[in-house]
């Protein structure tokens, strides 16, 4: 008993000397507290973040860790944070225990680290994680609840195993079709980006499990990376500041006033400035206009880039100094501590101030302290059984079906029982990898042997849900890529022969994955195979189902105008197979609708909310997607004729299940502008609500809107601009024209 009390004498005491160890205090005051206690170098060590392949046995992402190294950089370099790594989720644990032990135990102030990881689309770089549809699939499905769901599902999967920082999500608008990390977007709606990039940010902030930190989300990447004049990885943008204003900005804006407590920075140049070293962007922009006052993390290696790559600055000292003044608070230098050396030179010959190094530190440690990180350092064993859930597939499969775009149905879908001979072929028809994508437990996405064995391949979920067809499948390893021609691969002679015989065709076509750089394309038509595969399933003349299991929309040969269905999936993550087989089948109703735009051609890839003077081709525009039976719209009213611009506006429109299934409708209201100084889209998605209806049944969906949202937009200078005058509104094919006065 004396000595319980003893204890607490001394406890008590340590605390009230030391106020950072206090937890009732705000973090605010913690951080205060423990950022006068720290060493200049203490303070640098806390800015640097370094990869895992720095810190493991090998240098690769597995997950062993070399405790003299990870000592090195925590105990003598004081580094305080780390990203990424690979492997089994009792390996993490083990994996991210070593290291907070050393930081908590060994260092004079015990600060925890802070290890970030690229959770894009589950638990992805976790052997038992659950794999989820990439973001572009998953926004086909308009309803953001499903972002906010894989968002907590991801926390749930992560967070438990010392994943405390997500770099997610990407909030870039996806409105250049070739880019190669379009699959990591929610489309190319700014609103679209907004509403599932909030929703994740939430997701995944607001998850709470006893005795475990609480995760931090990542809005990446500010600004203007999803653009790039040559659509390859990292090149330059030139985008006009209106359009960033109108486009750009707003999907971090919503993820700003959801509270995401972390940015991560565009690596490439925006208008001639490496957006790393722009003062504009990071700090008049960023931390005055938009207000955004979290940590500003660099992209991997950005400070050197900028010296050499985009050959902004004659060295390494010149990019840190601009970097620093710029705004950044942490620099992923990810393989070494050069970042530390220069910033202490930087402080010593008086180019930074101390108290600039504040201002970034003061930012960490509170986003640790509100993390209870001070507290809770460490993952959690009993987070295990968080893991291989059955009700985790059943998300992921859920969200797959959701989200699943069905572009084209001549009659071919549901397959009819008649349909015996099934022949299936193409890279997706038999590959984990085509379904989960890139970001899976290898940045490429690993190998199919490697893939999460809960994974179902599309081959496997046809099978077994029609186990009286007769299957013949062409194994997609023949599909050999490097063959001089379709002709001559041995594949070809195999499909052919059993094509002949079969009573209807299913191939699944699409992208192998790949993520940035290695993604860039110098032809976005599908290759050359895969077309010459499709052009010979066409000429048969057997009914044809057309897959597309890709990161973006690759453009298709023509197409025959009967027989016909043509699904688009995406990378619909483990369920995604099954999710198919589903719709094939007929016993899930395709909801999808794309949140992109499906180019006809190769050239002419302009977003839906093009200018009025401009042509809109495409293949399928951004918003279609087909059902199994017909959804009508009708008598689509506003609450009135003419409004003053601060008003409120209510919309209404009748929507009716004319099928026998039930449905679920993602109902889509745009607006057009008729008139505008800074000349206005031809169309705006300004609302989107996703309906279930039963068959037969009809409903009246209501949207509420700010007149003024209508009527306002961003001038050059990011002002906004209110114009009264004729506003078309349109849902499906009902139209109403508004009048909007002073
Ligand atoms: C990559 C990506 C970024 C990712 C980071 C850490 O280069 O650009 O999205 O979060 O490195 O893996």
């Amino acid at each position: 008993m004396l000595i319980g009390l003893l204890l607490l004498v001394i406890s008590t005491c340590s605390v009230l000397a030391q106020p950072y160890k206090n937890k009732l205090l705000p973090p605010e005051e913690r951080a205060k507290d423990l950022l006068g206690r720290m060493s200049l170098d203490e303070k640098i060590g806390q800015m640097t973040q370094l990869c895992a392949s720095s810190i493991t046995l090998d240098g690769t992402k597995k997950l062993d860790l070399n405790l003299s190294k990870i000592r090195s950089y925590i105990i003598q370099e004081h580094v305080g944070s780390f990203l990424s790594g690979t492997g089994k989720a009792e390996k993490w644990i083990e994996f991210i225990r070593g290291i907070q032990e050393v930081a908590v135990k060994e260092t004079r102030l015990g600060i925890p680290i802070l290890f970030g990881m690229d959770n894009v689309h589950g638990s992805n770089y976790t052997d038992e994680g659950t794999m989820l549809p990439h973001n572009l699939t998953l926004s086909c499905s308009f309803d953001a609840k499903l972002a906010y769901q894989a968002a907590q599902l991801t926390a749930l999967e992560s967070i438990g195993l010392g994943h405390i920082w997500n770099f997610a999500p990407v909030l870039d608008v996806g409105k250049n079709p070739w880019w190669p990390r379009l699959y990591e977007t929610f489309g190319e709606d700014p609103l679209v980006c907004a509403r599932f990039g909030s929703a994740f940010v939430s997701g995944f902030q607001a998850y709470k499990e006893k005795d475990l930190a609480q995760g931090a989300s990542c809005a990446k990447h500010f600004i203007g990376y999803s653009d790039p004049k040559s659509s390859w990885d990292r090149t330059p943008s030139e985008i006009p500041d209106q359009q960033l204003y109108e486009v750009f900005v707003p999907p971090f804006r919503a993820a700003f006033r959801a509270g995401v407590k972390t940015l991560m920075v565009n690596s490439g140049e925006l208008n001639g400035e490496p957006v790393h070293g722009s003062k504009k962007w990071l700090h008049e922009q960023l931390r005055k206009n938009l207000g955004f006052d979290g940590v500003v993390l660099t992209d991997i290696k950005d400070i050197l880039k900028m010296v050499e790559m985009h050959r902004a600055y004659e060295n390494e000292e010149d990019a840190t100094l601009a970097a620093i003044d710029a705004g950044i608070d942490m620099s992923m230098a990810c393989s070494n501590t050069d970042f530390i050396r220069i910033m202490k030179k930087l402080v010593t010959e008086g180019k930074i101030s101390e108290n600039r190094i504040n201002q970034s530190v003061q930012r960490i440690l509170k986003l640790k302290f509100e993390l209870g990180l001070f507290e809770f350092p460490y993952p959690k064993t009993a987070s295990l059984k968080n893991m291989s859930r059955p009700e985790h597939y059943r998300q992921a499969l859920e969200a797959a079906k959701e989200s699943i775009v069905m572009l084209e149905n001549q009659d071919v879908l549901p397959l009819k029982p008649e349909m015996k001979h099934i022949a299936i072929a193409g890279p997706g028809a038999h590959s984990r990898r085509m379904l989960n994508g890139a970001w899976t437990l290898e940045w490429l996405g690993a190998e199919e042997e490697r893939q999460p064995a809960a994974t179902v391949t599309l081959l496997e979920a046809l099978k077994k849900k029609l186990p009286q067809s007769k299957w013949t499948w062409t194994d997609s390893v023949g599909f050999d890529r490097k063959a001089k021609s379709l002709e001559e691969s041995t594949y070809f002679q195999t499909w052919k022969n059993e094509a002949e015989k079969a009573d209807i065709l299913v191939l699944a076509l699409g992208e192998w994955p790949y993520s940035e750089f290695k993604g860039n394309a110098s032809d976005l038509m599908l290759d050359e195979k895969q077309t010459q595969l499709l052009q010979y399933a066409q000429a048969t003349g057997k009914p044809l189902i057309v897959i597309l299991m890709e990161g973006r929309p690759r453009v298709l040969p023509k197409l025959r105008k009967d027989k016909m269905a043509v699904l688009f999936a995406g990378h619909p993550g483990m369920a995604g197979g099954e999710a198919l087989a589903e719709i094939m089948i007929g016993s899930c109703n395709p909801s999808g609708k794309l949140s992109f735009t499906y180019p006809k051609n190769t050239v002419h890839t302009l977003p839906y909310y093009h200018k009025m003077s401009d042509k809109y081709e495409y293949a399928w525009p951004f918003g279609h997607g087909l059902h199994f039976g017909d959804v009508n719209y009708n008598s689509l009213q506003a609450s009135d004729s003419t409004f003053q611009t601060s008003d409120s506006i209510s919309i209404s429109i009748s929507v009716s299940n004319n099928s026998k299934m039930s449905v679920k409708e993602a109902v889509l209201l745009f607006q057009t502008d008729e008139v505008g100084r800074i000349t206005r889209p031809a169309s705006q998605l300004v609302d989107f609500k996703r309906v279930e209806l039963k068959p037969g049944e009809s409903r009246k969906i209501r949207f509420q809107l700010l007149a003024k949202d209508l009527c306002t937009y961003p001038d050059g200078e990011g002002r906004e601009v209110t114009e009264p005058g004729f506003h078309r509104l349109r849902i499906g094919s009902e139209q109403i024209r508004i009048r909007l006065k002073k």
